[in-house]
């Protein structure tokens, strides 16, 4: 690993009662004892004050907000040295039927958090996606890499790469202490059950057939959730101020593939699933070249084994039926109602 020159003491996690924030905040409590970590969050249908629930209180507070309410970060954000943002709106088919969350929360959002750091001297760091990338060809034999072109496809993705832009405008306008990183597919435990692993695994608990956009060939390149909490740790204490890193694993499958696996873990026949309406506009693969992370900072994922991970994933979601219960119905309602 290269020197170390920035240590957090005082950080503020944004979006940390999501999927993978919340994931940010419980590995840096456990790895990271001296570092103090304030949660920002609105508690969109997405948050879950649940997802922190047992970190130690003088490590760990919650503050319910909005990233775009710049009033609430000048009461905040003072004392604190760095603003890691992971508040978005995160799903591609929200984004499809309705855009506008996703322009205020993902590119205003940013544009506060921006100003917020740079009034009150903060390093930033973006939590971002390969999706601002485009996709590949499923027989290209290239990856995404720090040089590739932005090319979004989605309201989604596109949002993303404005807030991108954002954060490189800060850096190189006021110079402001900023990091990227561009993430592939994560999975875990404490997704929302709208994501492709999770609804998959309780459809099959619920006893509904799982359901596969398209022709189910679509690429993704699928990451453990404490491998990126990992990278981003190593970005943000290493990495150098003004530049991107990738985060990926080498976890390339089809979405096919993926599904044949739940269902054989979960002893359903490997067709026992619905072909359904396919996502419009739908990126057919991503990829991610981690070089850049692995030679200049010495990263390597834990999780290297996708199949135990999954197996991992699918016990987590069978035993934590009272966390996801909730939200699958108004979820399962909401994509009968797109034909998906
Ligand atoms: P998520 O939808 O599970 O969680 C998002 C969290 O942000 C929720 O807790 C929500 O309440 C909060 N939030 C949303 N808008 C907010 C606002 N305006 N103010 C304050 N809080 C707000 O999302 P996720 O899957 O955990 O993704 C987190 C971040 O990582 C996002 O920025 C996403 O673009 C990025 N990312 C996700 C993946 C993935 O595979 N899920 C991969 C790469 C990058
Ligand atoms: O690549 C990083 C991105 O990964 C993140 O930026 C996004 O926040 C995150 O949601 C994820 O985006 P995807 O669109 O790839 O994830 P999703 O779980 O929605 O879908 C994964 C793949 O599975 C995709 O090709 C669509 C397909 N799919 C999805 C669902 C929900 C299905 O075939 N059936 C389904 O029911």
């Amino acid at each position: 690993m290269g020197t170390e020159r920035f240590t957090p003491g005082n950080i503020i996690v944004t979006g940390g009662c999501g999927f993978i924030g919340s994931n940010f905040v419980r590995w840096v409590a456990k790895n990271h004892p001296q570092t103090h970590v304030t949660v920002l969050d609105a508690l969109t249908y997405a948050g879950n004050v649940a997802n922190i629930v047992g970190l130690p209180k003088s490590q760990v507070e919650f503050i319910h907000g909005n990233i775009c309410d710049s009033d609430l970060l000048d009461r905040i954000v003072p004392g604190h040295d760095a603003i890691v943002n992971y508040a978005a709106e995160s799903h591609n088919d929200n984004s499809i039927a309705d855009p506008e969350p996703f322009i205020q929360s993902n590119i205003v959002g940013t544009y506060r958090l921006l100003e917020a750091a740079r009034k009150y001297d903060l390093h930033y760091h973006q939590i971002s996606t390969d999706e601002v990338y485009g996709d590949l060809a499923l027989d290209d034999p290239g990856r995404f890499t720090p040089q590739s072109p932005y090319r979004p496809s989605s309201p989604y993705s596109a949002s993303k790469a404005s807030a991108d832009m954002l954060v490189r405008a800060w850096h190189r306008t006021y110079g402001l202490k900023t990091t990227i990183s561009n993430c592939s597919n994560n999975y875990g435990p404490y997704q929302h059950v709208e994501k492709f692993i999770p609804r998959q695994i309780t459809n099959i608990l619920d006893g509904i057939r799982p359901k596969l956009y398209g022709d189910g060939l679509n690429v993704r390149d699928w990451i453990h959730t404490e491998d990126h909490s990992s990278a981003v740790w190593a970005i943000l204490t290493e990495g150098r101020i003004g530049e991107t890193y990738l985060i990926g694993a080498n976890g390339e499958r089809s979405n096919l593939d993926v599904l044949r696996d739940i269902l054989r873990m979960m002893g359903q026949p490997e067709d026992a699933f619905d072909w359904v309406r396919d996502r419009p506009g739908h990126d057919r693969r991503y990829a991610i070249d981690p070089t850049r992370l692995e030679t200049e900072l010495g990263w390597k994922p834990q999780h290297t084994d996708f199949e135990s991970g999954l197996k991992q994933t699918i016990k987590w979601y069978t035993d934590n039926e009272g966390w996801w219960r909730p939200a699958k119905a108004a979820t399962e309602a909401k994509y009968k109602e797109q034909g998906q």
